[in-house]
């Protein structure tokens, strides 16, 4: 099949380079043509990286051999590309011309875990997708806003222990407590109280399949079909508990679907889900059901907490921006008791933070994409199968579209007339991915970050916030870029 369309964007490969078609008449470059680090036989780059730290390795390749190169990664030759037209446009041309990878989902389902709409492809991910949008749509998480009220007066107490007890406060985990409660309770209809406990909770299993996730991927031999080291067996102990917790809330949801009012106006989304797979011919099954249950409390836990860890990280590193997120929290809201969706609408600095912080720090500075039939991306002939790993912070971090673009200055996004305008420049950052399979979990997060954020401003005063060896906070990526083990010391504010 020759040459069914050609989109073109003005791009710095001039106006009319096709950016993606499946296939074109003109004689497209092979991937083995790009420039790139040279390969070693077998192993290829994958020695001369380091899992936790590929995203820098790859970004400083990628300013070596420019926009698009070639690397050989975990026994796959893939196209690298740091261009953020050709991104959008590979992002954009999805479900039909790429995925995401196989690879991806074969080891997921083998740890035990079913696909959701993270996962799902074509028809199936389509039907998902309608479901997951109309739960996480800016209206219903207004309807749930008093919930994320509450979960954050949770995370307030929890802090206002800390400060009390003068005890260092392990940032990313108590985040990953606060969004874990978050999302339950908005998805599932669920209060799942692991700010108050500090036990066995939920979250710690979660911890465990990101980073466990990454290490497989990055595999050159999956050894653990074979063998089943102790990490493999903590691995498969935590799905089967987040799966035992599943299935608890998916029983208790059908418990109160017996009524049948809310049968015909589920309000969140397991129960959307469980009443469309009661439907005849659904094509949606109990696994599909737990398997978003499943994405969901994974997509949305690490992510948010992730993205909250960076930017208090980095407003403590910049005193004038904090400072001036805390005036506007003190001018625009009362008590934590009293907030309203419409007042955290106008807190335009701290947005303007959250944004920057994105920048800067992506939750996920790389995606990779998996074609799904014989097409070209930016010239390059690319075939069925073959890899595409999108470096997403590459652009965003480009001195021609932001000035001063390593420093953290909020004031960008606020339209101050230097550089891209706000709009633009969200295209050019895309922190939440771009077309089909954009985050739908975006509002919810922005709003999260902006609540957990002005309560902090609001109440306590930062003693520090603290990296391991008192240098800058070291990115570390396990499938997400997280800020190595950052500490805060809190005083309750006077
Ligand atoms: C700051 C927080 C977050 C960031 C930075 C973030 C980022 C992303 C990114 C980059 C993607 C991939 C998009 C693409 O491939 O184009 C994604 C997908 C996704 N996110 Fe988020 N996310 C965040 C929060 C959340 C939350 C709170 C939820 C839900 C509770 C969520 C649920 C999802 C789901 C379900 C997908 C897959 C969508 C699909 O494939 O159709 N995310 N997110």
């Amino acid at each position: 099949m020759k040459h069914l369309f050609r989109s073109t964007f003005m791009t710095r490969f001039g106006p009319a380079a096709a950016i993606t078609t499946p296939v074109s008449t003109s004689s497209p470059r092979a991937l083995r043509d790009l420039p790139g680090p040279r390969a070693w036989p077998w192993v290829g780059n994958s020695l001369q990286v380091d899992r936790h730290r590929v995203h820098q390795q790859l970004e400083a390749w990628s300013r070596r051999y420019g926009p698009l190169m070639r690397v050989d990664l975990a026994g796959m030759e893939m196209m690298v590309v740091s261009d953020h037209a050709v991104i959008a446009a590979a992002l954009k041309a999805r479900p039909d011309q790429f995925r995401r990878p196989s690879r991806m989902q074969a080891i997921v389902r083998e740890m035990g875990i079913a696909d959701g709409v993270f996962l799902a492809e074509g028809a199936h991910w389509l039907q998902q997708r309608r479901m997951v949008m109309g739960s996480f749509a800016p209206n219903q998480i207004r309807h749930y806003f008093p919930a994320l009220r509450q979960v954050t007066s949770r995370l307030q107490a929890r802090w206002q222990r800390a400060a009390d007890q003068q005890a260092p406060i392990d940032l990313q985990a108590d985040l990953m407590r606060f969004t874990v409660d978050a999302v339950s309770g908005l998805a599932f209809g669920v209060e799942v109280d692991t700010l108050s406990s500090d036990g066995d909770v939920i979250q710690q299993h979660l911890d465990r399949i990101f980073p466990a996730l990454w290490q497989r991927l990055n595999a050159l031999v999956p050894y653990w079909r074979w063998v089943r080291l102790p990490r493999d067996r903590a691995l498969s102990h935590s799905v089967r508990a987040v799966n035992e917790a599943i299935g608890v809330f998916m029983r208790d949801a059908r418990v109160r679907l017996q009524d049948p009012a809310r049968r015909l106006a589920p309000p969140n989304l397991l129960e959307a889900m469980l009443v469309a797979a009661d439907e005849p011919g659904s094509g949606m099954r109990d696994a599909d059901v737990a398997g978003n249950v499943f994405t969901m409390l994974l997509a949305g836990e690490d992510t948010t907490a992730t993205s909250l860890s960076w930017m208090i990280y980095l407003l403590s590193r910049h005193p004038v921006a904090w400072q001036r997120a805390r005036d506007e929290v003190d001018r625009v809201l009362g008590p934590l008791a009293t907030w309203q969706v419409d007042d955290l609408a106008r807190l335009d600095w701290l947005e303007a933070c959250i944004h920057e912080t994105m920048r800067l720090k992506p939750v996920g500075p790389v995606n990779v994409l998996e074609a799904v039939q014989d097409t070209e991306l930016a010239g390059v002939h690319l075939p069925a199968g073959a890899a595409v790993m999108l470096l997403m912070r590459q652009d965003g971090v480009r001195e021609s579209m932001f000035p001063h673009a390593q420093d953290f200055r909020p004031e960008r996004w606020l339209g101050d007339g230097a550089g891209l305008a706000p709009d633009h420049a969200r295209r050019v950052a895309m922190p939440f991915g771009a077309g089909p399979r954009i985050c739908p979990g975006r509002y919810l997060a922005m709003l999260e970050i902006k609540l957990a954020a002005a309560m902090l401003l609001k109440s306590f005063d930062v003693i520090s916030v603290d990296t391991p060896d008192g240098r800058e906070a070291c990115e570390h990526l396990d499938l997400t870029m997280v800020p190595e083990g950052v500490t805060m010391r809190l005083r309750l504010r006077a």
